[in-house]
C-alpha cells in the first residue's frame, strides 16, 4: 500500500514553498532570467516598463523597442526576449493601461508574475529575479502559488523547481515580498492537503500533517482529540456522521496565541470531511473523486493558522476541524435515525448524504460554548447549491453580522479572493423544523435554496450573541483550468482572504 509518511510530505512542503534567502538585487547580477511587467494601452501606443530603477536606460529603451514590433498590447501578452542587458531571458508581461493597474496593482503583479513564470520555466530558466515595482507583495505571492505542483506520487517529477527573488524597487509600502510568499505558501499548505488522495489524508494523517507543519513555530498549540473525547464531549452529530467508516475521527484544536493574555479569541471552524462517498445516502459513483476535497474548510484554515503563525500576528485565534469520513456500511448512520447533538437538540438525518452540517453543528457548539469567541468563521465545501448560484469566482458568505461581512469583503477584494454575501434567514430554517420525530431534520426540501437552508441549520448551534459568518466554499473548492496563479485541481480558497482578515483584525 502506499503511504505518504508524515516527513516525506513535509519534504515535498519544503521544496514547493522554499523561502528563498536570495533578496533585493539591486542589479540584475546572478540572475539568468527576468520577469518584467509593462504598461500598454497608452493612446499613444507606447509602451512602459514598470521597473524605473535598476534597469540602465539604455537597456530599458531597447527592451521598449523590440516589444513595439511584437504587437505588444493586450493585458496578458507575454513576450520573451533573448540577450538583453547582459541577461539570458527576460519574459516581459502587459499590465494594461496603468489607469486599470490603479485599482489593483497586487492582483497586477500576482497574475504577472505568474504568467511570466509560466513562460520562462519551459525554457530552463533556473534562477529567476521578478519586478516588484508596482506591488511585492503581489509578486511574493504569485511566484509561490504559480509554481504549486503536486507530483509527490508520480514517479518522474514533472519539472524542476526554480530559484525566484525580488528584482527592483517596490514602491508599495504596504505588504512585502516575504509576506507575499507566506500568504502563497499558505494557501498552498490548504492546497496539498485537499489534493492529497483520501486514503494518504484521513483524519488520522491530516491532524498529523498539521501538528508537523505547526511545529516549531511559536505562539501555537496543536491539540488532537479523538473519539472517545468527542463521546464524552456528547459530539453525537459528529460521531454519526464517523460511524460507517474504519477510519477513526479526529477532532483537531489549534491555538494561537499572538495576541495579549486574556484578549477573547477569533473563532474559525473547517469542515474535515475527508472523504464524502454520502453514507448510505450514496453518491453517484460519476466525480465521486473529487469528493477528497470535502476538507477544503478545514484545509483552508489549517493553511490560515500557518500563515498567521508564520507572520506573528498580534492576535489570539483558536481553530477547531472535525475531521472524519462520510461511507456507507453496516455500521453507517440510516435515514430517519434520530441523534442527539452536543447542544441537546435532536436531528432526524434524513439525507446522510447532508453530513457536514451535522459535524459543524457540534463543532460551532463546541468553540461558541467553550471560548466565546470574538467572531466566529465556519469554513465548509457544503452544498452542490452553492455551487449552481456562484460558481466559482465568489465563496458564499452568510452572516448575522454587518461587520463581520464588511471586513470579510475587504479582505477578499484585497487577495481577489472574493466573497459574496448571501441570506442569513429563518425562512429557510422552516422546512427543517417539521420532522415529526424531532427538533430538527437535515434535509429541508433539498435543493432549491440548499446553500441558504444549510446555513440557517447551522445558526441553531451558534448563540445570538456571537458575530458569526458561515462561508460556503463548495463552488471554489476546485478550479477547472490553470490561469496565471490559478492551478488545476484543488484550490485552497480562500486561505489569503482569511489570513487577510486576520492582518485586519490585528492592526
Ligand atoms: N460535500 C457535499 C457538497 C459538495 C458538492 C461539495 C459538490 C463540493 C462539491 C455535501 O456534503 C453534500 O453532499 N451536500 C448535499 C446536500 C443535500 C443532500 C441537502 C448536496 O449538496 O447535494
Ligand atoms: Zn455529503
Ligand atoms: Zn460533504
Amino acid at each position: 500500500m502506499f503511504r505518504l509518511s508524515t516527513s516525506s510530505i513535509g519534504k515535498q512542503l519544503q521544496t514547493n514553498q522554499r523561502f528563498i534567502t536570495k533578496r533585493l538585487f539591486t542589479n540584475t547580477q546572478g540572475y539568468d532570467a527576468l520577469v518584467l511587467g509593462a504598461y500598454t494601452g497608452t493612446e499613444n501606443g507606447s509602451i512602459r516598463l514598470t521597473a524605473q530603477k535598476d534597469i540602465s536606460q539604455k537597456t530599458r529603451q531597447l527592451i521598449e523597442d523590440q516589444l513595439q514590433l511584437s504587437n505588444f498590447k493586450k493585458a496578458g501578452d507575454v513576450r520573451t526576449l533573448y540577450n538583453v542587458g547582459g541577461i539570458k531571458q527576460v519574459a516581459v508581461v502587459s499590465l494594461g493601461p496603468q489607469d486599470n493597474v490603479k485599482d489593483n496593482e497586487q492582483e497586477a503583479a500576482r497574475r504577472a508574475t505568474a504568467l511570466g513564470l509560466h513562460t520562462l520555466k519551459p525554457q530552463g530558466a533556473k534562477n529567476i529575479g521578478i519586478d516588484v515595482s508596482i506591488s511585492a507583495q503581489g509578486a511574493g505571492e504569485g511566484s509561490v502559488l504559480s509554481q504549486f505542483s503536486f507530483d509527490k506520487l508520480k514517479s518522474k517529477k514533472k519539472e524542476e523547481d526554480v530559484l525566484v527573488g525580488p528584482f527592483s524597487e517596490s514602491t508599495q509600502t504596504e505588504g512585502s515580498w516575504e509576506s507575499g510568499q507566506i500568504y502563497g505558501a499558505s494557501q498552498n499548505v490548504a492546497r496539498m492537503l485537499m489534493t492529497s488522495p483520501a486514503n494518504l489524508m484521513t483524519p488520522k494523517l491530516f491532524a498529523e500533517e498539521v501538528a508537523y507543519l505547526l511545529a516549531g513555530l511559536e505562539n501555537v498549540e496543536v491539540i488532537v482529540r479523538d473519539e472517545e473525547w468527542a463521546a464524552r464531549q456528547n459530539m453525537n452529530a459528529f460521531l454519526s456522521v464517523s460511524k460507517g467508516s474504519a477510519e477513526p475521527l479526529r477532532f483537531l484544536e489549534i491555538h494561537y496565541k499572538g495576541g495579549k493574555e486574556g484578549d477573547k479569541p477569533h473563532g474559525l471552524v473547517g469542515k474535515g470531511v475527508t472523504f464524502d462517498a454520502g453514507g448510505i445516502s450514496l453518491k453517484p459513483s460519476n466525480g465521486m473523486a473529487l469528493m477528497k476535497g470535502d476538507m477544503g474548510g478545514a484545509a483552508t484554515v489549517a493553511g490560515a493558522l500557518y500563515g498567521i503563525c508564520k507572520l506573528q500576528l498580534p492576535i489570539n485565534v483558536i481553530a477547531v476541524t472535525p475531521l472524519c469520513e462520510n461511507m456507507p456500511s453496516g455500521t453507517a448512520t440510516k435515514p430517519g435515525d434520530v441523534i442527539k447533538a452536543m447542544n441537546g437538540k435532536s436531528i432526524e438525518v434524513l439525507d446522510t448524504d447532508a453530513e457536514g452540517r451535522l459535524i459543524l453543528a457540534d463543532a460551532l457548539y463546541y468553540i461558541s460554548s467553550k471560548y466565546s469567541p470574538q467572531s466566529l468563521i465556519d469554513l465548509a465545501t457544503l452544498t452542490g447549491a452553492m455551487d449552481v448560484a456562484l460558481g466559482d469566482v465568489f465563496a458564499g458568505v452568510f452572516t448575522n453580522s454587518d461587520t463581520l461581512w464588511h471586513n470579510l469583503d475587504k479582505a477578499g477584494k484585497k487577495t481577489t479572493d472574493p466573497f459574496w454575501r448571501m441570506p442569513l434567514n429563518d425562512g429557510y430554517l422552516k422546512e427543517m423544523q417539521e420532522s415529526a420525530v424531532a427538533d430538527l431534520n437535515n434535509l429541508g426540501k433539498g435543493r432549491s435554496g440548499g446553500a441558504c437552508s444549510a446555513a440557517s441549520f447551522l445558526k441553531e448551534f451558534v448563540s445570538d450573541d456571537i458575530a458569526w459568518a458561515h462561508i460556503d466554499i463548495a463552488g471554489v473548492m476546485d478550479s477547472q483550468s490553470t490561469d496565471g496563479y490559478h492551478i488545476k485541481g484543488m484550490s485552497g480558497r480562500p486561505t489569503r482572504s482569511l489570513i487577510e482578515y486576520i492582518h485586519g483584525l490585528s492592526k
